[in-house]
């Protein structure tokens, strides 16, 4: 059953409209190369304590510190990326999915298993004249399609999930296969097992925005995994 992100019953249409009328175009962040539709505090929601708010949890509506960095990595060292099969899972709102495209990926695959955030990467990816695939399947936990690369933007941001798409990843990765993480510091990355396993590639600071919208935060990191 396709999960429900808004309050209401609710038509792709009507979605995308919601989504353009609470949020703004922005490339104030780490890429800016690539224009997203976000809430920033140019929008009403941002100010709002949620009553008002027609989406449940809009995720997709925030460029996420782990997002950004992994993102910064690969508009920067696009050999890497370029004529690959990519699934990013947690896609949000698709800027890393949009950079692999840019970058000259060969296939995209953009997931999220919230429909209103396959909405967003549907619109974002318009803005920026490029093509995905988008999915809002579940794939964590599912023996994945055949893929060289897969992209995980802040998704440990909680340990029970750290967990699950860990042990995921090591039933599902191949020899061929490479994994690059976005996180900035998250507890449950900092203190998981599998950091054994990861090389660094990069640290970047924070822009202004993101390190107001994220408190305490400074920096964020891309690592890379591979067997
Ligand atoms: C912290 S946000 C990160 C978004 C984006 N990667 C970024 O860095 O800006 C986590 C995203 O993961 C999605 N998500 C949560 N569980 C998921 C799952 N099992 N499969 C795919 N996406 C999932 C959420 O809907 C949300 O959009």
């Amino acid at each position: 059953m396709k999960e429900i992100y808004c309050k209401f019953k609710s038509t792709r249409d009507d979605v995308a409209a919601l989504i353009e009328q609470n949020t703004e175009i922005s490339t104030d962040h780490m890429t800016p190369e690539i224009k997203l539709r976000l809430i920033t505090p140019n929008c009403h929601l941002w100010h709002s304590n949620g009553d008002d708010s027609p989406f449940l949890e809009p995720f997709w509506a925030f460029y996420w510190p782990g997002g950004q960095a992994l993102t910064r990595y690969i508009l920067d060292n696009g050999e890497r990326f370029n004529g690959k099969t990519i699934v990013d899972i947690g896609s949000g709102c698709g800027a890393t999915a949009i950079a692999c495209k840019l970058v000259g990926a060969r296939h995209v695959i953009a997931n999220d298993i919230d429909s209103v955030a396959a909405e967003s990467i549907k619109l974002n990816s318009e803005l920026n004249d490029v093509t995905l695939f988008i999915t809002t399947q579940n794939l964590i936990g599912q023996s994945s399609a055949k893929c060289d690369i897969i992209l995980l933007g802040d998704m440990f941001y909680d340990e029970q999930f750290a967990n699950i798409i860990s042990d995921w990843l090591k039933k599902s990765m191949t020899k061929s296969s490479t994994v690059f993480i976005g996180d900035p510091g998250r507890h449950s990355f900092q203190n998981h097992p599998m950091r054994e396993q990861l090389k660094k590639l990069a640290c970047y600071e924070l822009p202004k925005s993101c390190k107001l919208q994220n408190n305490g935060l400074i920096s964020s990191s891309v690592w890379e995994m591979s067997i």
